[in-house]
């Protein structure tokens, strides 16, 4: 079970924005896990108001592109998945709350579908600056249909470097708001990574001393070793 909890996250971990894909076709078959993905994230009363639009066509692809404020790049995607909320259900349960609830369920569709992507070997990127009119125009959309996210799939054409995180430390609050903890493991207990951290410390520690022992002897003795 451990195992399983350290590849995902080793999975989420991988996971890049993709901006340049190579002309290759995507099987179906990863498209459907990837469909999957989406299809089992949580959602507000599991009233599934999520659907899922796949585009292959250039065509189609092209004029996504451009209701992304033309991110040219997008037409490198040979498959894009436009991601949509049906609000009226939701609303019925939720009343205002609905609108938010549909929101963030396309939001956790399309997260659990990019780590899938991750996981198959692609690609992918979320994209959301969009024109919402244009964006129905493309895909024939009816009003009733919300459009949230644009996903682009395809096998990486780029190496791109982790952007910078800031420290965990500063993201997280222990008991109350502002509430920062100094030593995350120590604080949670975490003694293992805690004494590989003490380890890493102790070894670039012993490395230094005996880095300066070795030129104090030099210093001393000379090269072969005889005394000055
Ligand atoms: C709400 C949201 C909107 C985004 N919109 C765009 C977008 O319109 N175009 C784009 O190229 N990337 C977009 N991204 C991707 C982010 O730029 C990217 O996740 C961020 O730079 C961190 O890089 P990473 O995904 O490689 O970790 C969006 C991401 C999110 C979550």
């Amino acid at each position: 079970m451990v195992e399983d909890f350290i590849r995902v996250l080793d999975i989420i971990k991988k996971r890049r924005s993709i901006r340049k894909y190579k002309d290759i076709p995507i099987p179906w078959d990863k498209i459907q896990n990837i469909l999957q993905a989406g299809q089992y994230a949580p959602n507000a009363g599991n009233l599934q108001d999520t659907k899922f639009i796949v585009v292959t066509d250039r065509g189609t692809i092209h004029n996504i592109a451009k209701a992304c404020i033309s991110q040219v790049w997008i037409e490198t995607a040979p498959v894009v998945i436009v991601i949509l909320g049906i609000p009226e259900r939701t609303m019925q349960y939720y009343g205002e709350a609905g609108s938010k609830y549909v929101i963030e369920n396309a939001a956790a569709a399309a997260e659990n579908m990019l780590i899938q992507a991750t996981a198959e070997g692609l690609g992918s990127c979320w994209v959301s600056a969009f024109d919402e009119f244009m964006l129905r125009t493309a895909l024939r959309m009816p009003e009733r249909a919300l459009p949230q996210i644009v996903v682009t799939l395809g096998y990486a054409d780029e190496e791109v470097p982790v952007p910078p995180r800031t420290v965990l430390e500063s993201m997280v609050f222990l008991q109350r708001y502002a509430n920062r903890m100094r030593n995350p493991n120590v604080t949670l207990w975490n003694w293992s990574l805690q004494m590989e951290e003490f380890a890493q410390d102790a070894k670039v520690g012993a490395k230094r001393y005996a880095r300066i022992l070795k030129e104090k002897i030099k210093d001393k003795f000379g090269d072969k070793g005889e005394k000055k």
